[in-house]
């Protein structure tokens, strides 16, 4: 094949202790089949091009000839680049003041209630301007390639109007994520005498046609205080009508109706669940829906952790995320979530590690190539700094991710 001067060179990462990756090609995976993971051991990863070449036992390596960048593996374990498939990181300011007055006692849906919590990152981002947001969303987007994201889904919702919505998804368009339209996030202040079905109308009518060209995917939270199933059906159904996949926010604080309407819908996936009880879990497991587990969240407000186990158990497609915000969940660090999901949620690291590569990549419509350790696969990989792949989960807040390749690329390393 011959190499176009743009394209990375060869890269070959030899010595690896092991290599650990979901076992299969289909996606989403589900069941008993995601504790079903490839190990290699003492292993290569062979990329070229931006893709995975080969992976196999070093004593299968074939004679490289020409140029080879290579990447000494010894006392390395190597798994697929992390899929993040729910932030909200486009976002100016922080919310440390109201994180002390959480520590103090007040509730996260009281400081909403009061005009803080997500409007007062409104306000910030409303301010920052478009170049500020850009710088903000590429240090957040720095945090999370060291902490072994490859890919990110970032969500607007922090505009709440025409320019600053559009904004945002060009700021995360720009920086390389997924782009998802959260317009339907909070009821921004010029709305509140009006109402909520105004904003809806004014979500729809005005804004979703510009928003639908750059997102590839509307969410609402659908929750008491914020959109009710009824808002939710009218803008889902207005997105999809308008070429995007959907998404919500379902079952934070409450159980207000969103895994039937993500069902009925045919919705990509539900995220939170932190409420969720048992006919949830039944009605989720017997759809195409995909839970997304944000355990950090969960962590971050003290809430109850989402039903996991009875998730998977039940034959539910799940995904983790960290849903990196600043407000209920100040977290760009994937192997911390997995480490949640091991002692929090009782999934098993594998199940953690097919829940934020493939199972996240199918969220975002991106299994076919992102989430794998795989011959044609992207060449997307995190050398974790230990010689059993496990380590990702169990060094609970560690610093346990080496290396990060994109792309093929060397994007991040820790011990240059
Ligand atoms: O997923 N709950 C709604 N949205 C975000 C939080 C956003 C914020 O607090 O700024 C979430 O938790
Ligand atoms: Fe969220």
């Amino acid at each position: 094949m011959s190499r176009n001067a743009e394209k990375p060179a060869r890269l070959l990462i030899r010595d690896l202790s092991q290599v650990a990756s979901s076992a299969g090609r289909n996606a989403p995976i589900r069941g008993a089949e995601l504790r079903a993971v490839d190990l290699v051991e003492d292993a290569f990863i062979l990329c070229e091009d931006g893709c995975i070449e080969e992976v196999g036992s070093m004593r299968r390596l074939p004679t490289l000839d020409g140029d080879v960048v290579e990447i000494d593996g010894r006392g390395l374990s190597a798994v697929p680049g992390l899929v993040d498939c729910h932030t909200h990181a486009c976002f100016a300011g922080d919310r440390v003041d109201e994180f002390s007055l959480r520590a103090a006692g007040a509730t996260y849906e009281e400081l909403h209630a009061k005009g803080g919590g997500i409007l007062s990152t409104v306000r910030a981002t409303r301010e920052a301007g478009e170049a500020a947001l850009t710088a903000a969303l590429s240090r957040h987007r720095s945090w999370m390639l060291r902490a072994g994201t490859t890919t990110f889904e970032a969500k607007s919702g922090y505009g709440l109007d025409h320019d600053t919505e559009l904004a945002q998804l060009r700021v995360i368009k720009g920086a390389g994520g997924v782009p998802t339209w959260l317009g339907a996030h909070a009821v921004p202040p010029e709305f509140a005498d009006s109402g909520v079905d105004s904003y809806v109308d004014f979500l729809i009518q005005d804004v979703l046609p510009d928003a639908a060209v750059l997102a590839e995917a509307a969410d609402v939270f659908l929750e008491r205080g914020a959109f009710d199933v009824e808002h939710a059906r009218r803008v889902l159904s207005a997105s999809r009508s308008a070429g995007l996949e959907l998404r919500l926010h379902g079952d934070q604080f409450t159980q207000a109706g969103a895994i039937p309407l993500a069902i009925e819908l045919g919705a990509r996936s539900v995220d939170h669940l932190e409420s969720t009880g048992p006919a949830g879990v039944a009605a989720l497991s017997s759809s195409a829906v995909v839970g997304v587990l944000l355990p950090a969240s969960a962590l971050f407000l003290g809430r109850p952790m989402p039903p996991a186990r009875a998730l998977a158990d039940a034959g539910a497609a799940i995904a983790l995320a960290t849903d990196f915000n600043p407000g209920s969940a100040y977290c760009e660090s994937l192997p911390l979530v997995c480490a949640l999901a091991a002692t929090q949620l009782r999934l098993a690291p594998e199940e953690a590690l097919a829940a934020c590569t493939v199972n996240a990549a199918h969220v975002l419509s991106r299994a076919d190539r992102k989430g794998r350790i795989a011959r044609g696969f992207d060449a997307d990989i995190v050398l974790v700094a230990a010689d059993d792949w496990r380590h990702l989960a169990y060094h609970l807040g560690g610093d346990v991710v080496h290396t990060v390749v994109r792309d093929g690329r060397i994007a991040s390393t820790a011990r240059a």
